[in-house]
This record gives structure tokens, sequence and C-alpha cells, in this order.
């Protein structure tokens, strides 16, 4: 059993060797740009490790893992367009370095792309299976992202459409990413829909962690802008939580806050509405609940027979997903 970053070494070195090029080449450049940027890295590495898990070559799930990575980063070159975002992974994104018009086309190229590597799989069964789980995990992000920018203009969301929302736009391709490893590494039905279960709960937490370093976190570490979703609205658990805890005044101050898009004045804002956060310490209820979802995801991977070993580094590694500060 490999350790989640012997899988990551392996998988940079595919990715250092895989080439993104083509004509026109500037329909290409932002993919090359983007794929090479960095990044956890984490939904090749669950693939692959899903596939190790049931004795599985994990070799054979690189281009599955690949596509999925593609892909990924597909969903992030058009959401950095949607929410306005300048930097990723400390570098500027893709249509503030380029534009819009090849942000949308090359992101279209990347969504091709990973369609085109998983059809690979010679295994007219397995294809299948592997089209059908990637095909639905990629409408459910898209609805996802929908309810995500629907809610920025809605004062009518709760804690449970924002569950749902993550559910989405988060937590589905994480399930899907370790449901198709497994599957790739012979795993019963029954036990690769433990492991997407197990997936989507880490899926969930790893999303409000990643909001709570939207807010509490640093760009050094991040590599985003620290207050874009306060800038932009989003109605994060944090959000959520500090209107059900503030008092009227508060309330209304925060409503007001968010209930427009304040250029020039981002800075004052995210200051206020961060200030308002901390006063009602909704950063740690934001912890016990990602910490609810942690231990809720380890259920469903006891749940599947098979020994220890063959799910501890798996285990550990949805634990530090879940505690990064990058
Ligand atoms: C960012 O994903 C989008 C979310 C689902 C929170 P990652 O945090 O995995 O981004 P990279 O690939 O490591 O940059
Ligand atoms: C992104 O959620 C989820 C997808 C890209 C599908 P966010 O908008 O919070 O991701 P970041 O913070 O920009 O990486
Ligand atoms: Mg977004
Ligand atoms: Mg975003
Ligand atoms: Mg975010």
């Amino acid at each position: 059993m490999h350790s989640s970053q012997e899988i990551k070494n392996l998988f940079d070195l595919y990715l250092s060797q895989y080439k993104f090029q083509g004509h026109p080449s500037n329909l290409y450049q932002p993919i090359e740009y983007m794929m090479n940027l960095g990044g956890k890295r984490i939904r090749p590495v669950l693939v692959m490790m899903a596939c190790e898990m049931f004795s599985g070559d994990p070799e054979k799930a690189m281009d599955a893992a690949l596509a999925l990575e593609v892909f990924h980063n597909f969903t992030l070159v058009h959401d950095d367009i949607m929410d306005k975002a300048e930097t990723r992974r400390g570098e500027a994104t893709v249509h503030e370095k380029w534009n819009e018009n090849l942000a949308i086309l090359s992101g279209d190229a990347m969504l091709i792309m990973s369609y085109r590597l998983l059809g690979q799989y010679e295994n007219p069964q397995l294809k299948v299976k592997l089209f059908d789980i990637f095909s639905k995990l990629a409408s459910e992000l898209c609805e996802g992202q929908q309810m995500d920018m629907n809610f920025e203009s809605s004062d009518d969301v709760h804690v449970d459409d924002y569950l749902k929302m993550v559910t989405l736009k988060t937590g589905v391709l994480i399930a899907g990413a370790l449901k198709m490893g497994a599957l790739i590494g012979g795993a019963s039905d029954e036990d690769s829909e433990k492991l997407y279960q197990f997936g989507k709960n880490i899926g969930i937490a790893f999303q409000l962690q990643d909001d709570l370093l939207d807010t509490f976190g640093t760009y050094e570490k991040v590599g985003k802008k620290i207050g874009g979703d306060i800038v932009q609205n989003k109605k994060t658990y944090l959000y959520l939580k500090a209107i059900e805890l503030a008092g009227n005044k508060v309330k209304e101050k925060l409503t007001s806050l968010y209930s427009e898009h304040t250029s020039g004045k981002e800075q004052k804002k995210i200051n206020e509405v961060t200030n308002i956060f901390k006063s009602l310490v909704v950063d740690e209820y934001a912890r016990q609940v990602r910490d609810a979802y942690l231990d809720l995801s380890y259920a469903h991977l006891d749940a599947i027979v098979l020994p220890i070993e063959n799910k501890v580094e798996i285990k550990n590694l949805g634990k530090q997903l879940i505690n990064r500060d990058f």
C-alpha cells in the first residue's frame, strides 16, 4: 500500500510528462498554465488510492485520475469567472491573465478532454459505469454551482440549502473520484457505493474548511484573495450561522452589508463582516459541523469489509484535508 504522498508523486510525474498543447496554441496555453499551477491534487490521489484499496494497481487508475483533475481545473476556470476571482494558487486566474472568452472556451476544451481521457478504458462494462458516474456528477456539480450563484442574491437561504449546495458543487466530485477508483480496482458495486458516501461527506467537510479559509486563512497559504466570499455575498455556513445567532441590530447590519456589491469599499466590508463573524464565534461552529461530517464519512469507510491496512492511508488523508491551512 502506498502512502498518499507516494501516490501524489506518481501522479505528478505522469502529469509533468503530459502535453496539453494543440492548435490554435492560444486555446491550449491556459490549459497548460492551469494544469501546471500546482494545487493539492486531491481528486486524482483519491482515484488512485481507492483503486489500490481494492488491490488494483494504482497506475491503472491514472487516466481516470487525470480526467478528474482536468475536469476539476475546468470547473475552477469557470468558477473564477463566476466569482470574479483575480488570483488562484497565488497566481492570476485564467480570465485575468488572458480574457473571459478564452477562459470559457479553454474550460470547455478541458471538459471535453476529460471525457476523452476516460474513454481510454477498454473494458466495456467498466467504461459504461465510469461514464455514468462522471456524467451524473458533472451535471450535479453544475446544479450546485447554480445554487451557489442563486444564493448570492437571496436572503431566504438556510443551513439545509447550504448543505445541499455544497454536496452538489464539491461533495459529488470527491465522492465520484473514489467510486471510480474503487471500480477500476475491482470493487463490488456495493463497496464502491460505500466509498462514494465516504467521499460525499468528506467533500462537505472539505468545502466547510474552504469557506473557513476564505475568511480566516492567509493569502500566502491559500493563494486566493481572503474575503472573496464576503465580497460576493456568498451564503456560507459562517454567514448563515451568524444570522441565526445575531441580535436584531447586528443582524440588520450584516443583512445590509450583504445587500449590495460595494465597489471600492471591499476591504471595509470584509473587515466589518469578519469582525461580526469573530464576535459570534461562528468559525468554531463551522469547525464543529466540519468535524461531524468527517466522523460521518468514517462510518461509511468503516462499513467496508477490508483489512484495516487497506483503509488507513485514505482515512489519514481525509483528516489532513479537513485540517489543512492551504
Ligand atoms: C477548490 O478545490 C474548490 C473547492 C471545491 C473548494 P481545491 O481546494 O482542491 O483546489 P486545488 O486544486 O487544490 O487548487
Ligand atoms: C467551488 O467553490 C466549487 C467548484 C469550483 C465546483 P468555491 O467557489 O468556494 O471554490 P474556490 O474557493 O473559488 O476555490
Ligand atoms: Mg464558487
Ligand atoms: Mg470560487
Ligand atoms: Mg471557496
